[in-house]
């Protein structure tokens, strides 16, 4: 493992506090958005079945985060999907974007309440308008954890999901999740995109206000300084 440095611990001292400044290849993703018109392939008794859902994608930055040198910038997100035609959610899904800089590492961590969890890892250039990112069970890596009962009816095998930016500020996802499903010979290709639109700016990280606050405080003692002087 060349590519990390010997000292594990110490970490990195050229941190900038604001997250929205320093997210490469995930910058215009931050706020509040919403689609309607999304396309979903699931599995069903009587064979792939198709939904057309809305959605709401809240993303906020977080405070960068060590791990010794290792440093990420990245968003916490909320993915929450409706069914057209109906009220229940769909489709619940929380996790973290994160960026690697120093090694044009994107990561993706989802969570959903199937009882499911997998990391998703691409690489990706600071400038990049679309990248991809897979998970693959059995990897320990960018791996997939799925409860007893999926493993056994429903096992995912891979996660693949594209993002695209587009030039009016919207971006899209294509992801398709591959599942063996109990019975069927062929993998199932359980497929869902959308396309999203802002309408809200995010809310800048705990780190950026305070350095702000900081700033500001400065800015009036120096002022306060000029007048006495
Ligand atoms: C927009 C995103 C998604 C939507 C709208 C969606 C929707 C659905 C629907 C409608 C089903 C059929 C079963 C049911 O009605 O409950 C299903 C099954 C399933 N989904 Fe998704 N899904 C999405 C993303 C994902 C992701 C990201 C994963 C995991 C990486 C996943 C894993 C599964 C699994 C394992 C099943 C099989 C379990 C079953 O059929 O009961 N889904 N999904």
């Amino acid at each position: 493992m060349d590519q990390y440095p010997k000292d594990i611990f110490t970490e990195n001292d050229d941190i900038d506090p604001y997250t929205l400044d320093n997210l490469g290849p995930l910058s215009g993703m931050a706020g509040v958005w919403r689609a309607f018109g999304g396309e979903d392939i699931a599995p069903k008794a009587d064979g792939p079945d198709k939904s057309i859902f809305s959605e709401r994608f809240e993303l906020q930055p977080i405070d960068p985060q060590s791990n010794g040198p290792q440093l990420f910038y990245g968003l916490r997100y909320h993915q929450q999907v409706l069914k057209r035609g109906e009220n229940g959610l769909f489709h619940d899904q929380i996790g973290y974007w994160l960026w690697e800089p120093a090694t044009d590492t994107v990561i993706m961590t989802l969570s959903i309440p199937r009882g499911q969890t997998a990391m998703a890892i691409g690489k990706a250039k600071p400038d990049a308008k679309t990248f991809q990112l897979t998970a693959r069970r059995g990897e320990t890596v960018n791996g997939v954890c799925s409860n007893p009962f999926l493993e056994h009816a429903f096992r995912t095998e891979e996660f693949r999901i594209d993002i695209t930016k587009h030039d009016d500020g919207s971006w899209s996802y294509d992801q398709t999740t591959f599942l063996k499903v109990l019975g069927q010979d062929a993998l199932f290709e359980h497929r869902d995109h959308n396309r999203l639109k802002l309408i809200a700016k995010a809310k800048p990280n705990r780190a950026a206000l305070k350095a702000d606050a900081e700033k500001k405080r400065l800015a009036k003692k120096a002022s306060r300084e000029s007048v006495d002087a």
